[in-house]
């Protein structure tokens, strides 16, 4: 929250009636004074949210950020209480997750978490994919906020959503 107690040299009379009427309406003199000093810094009310080095790191240089035109399974995920949105795309080869990719418009939280989701789950065969939750991630990760906790559902309900995608594409799995 930025100190607001930066105010222009507005004296109490300045907007009276005498004044104007004298011609001083020039609203350059309201600014007219000497600069001040530094402004002070205020600590903000309410919690801080303190993400460690690594979350600062998938969130700055997310890995996987793309899109594939030749997909074997896609999502696109919503969080309704925030709007924020997620895509992501996987192709399998030889029942792995061969390449992910995905493309967010989220919060840091959900950035950082949805790139380590990529992380983890590149390289995974389609059942151990289907195993990865929030928790992992979050582990993996080192913790997050508990505020932002729930970011981390974003990228994995997407991966979750692919991986049926991809079954439905198959032939097999649920047809939700
Ligand atoms: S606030 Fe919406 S996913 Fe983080």
């Amino acid at each position: 929250m930025r100190n607001m107690s930066k105010e222009p040299n507005l004296k109490d009379s300045d907007c009276t009636g005498d004044r104007m009427s004298a011609g001083v309406n020039d609203w350059k003199e309201l600014y007219s004074g000497e600069p001040e000093a530094e402004e002070e810094f205020v600590i903000p009310e309410g919690p801080l949210l303190f993400y460690n080095e690594l979350v600062i790191d998938h969130f700055t240089n997310p890995r996987n950020v793309g899109e594939m035109d030749d997909a074997d399974g896609y999502a696109l995920i919503g969080d309704p209480s925030c709007g924020d949105q997620m895509k992501l795309w996987i192709k399998i080869r030889e029942g792995r997750i061969a390449e992910i990719k995905f493309k967010s418009f989220g919060c840091p939280g959900a950035i950082a978490t949805s790139s380590m989701c990529t992380v983890m789950a590149a390289g995974k065969t389609v059942e151990e994919a289907k195993q990865l939750t929030d928790d992992d991630i979050i582990a993996e990760l080192e913790g997050i906020p508990e505020q932002k906790q729930h970011c981390s559902l974003l990228g994995v309900n997407a991966l979750q959503e692919a991986l049926r995608d991809y079954e439905r594409k198959q032939g097999g799995g649920d047809s939700r």
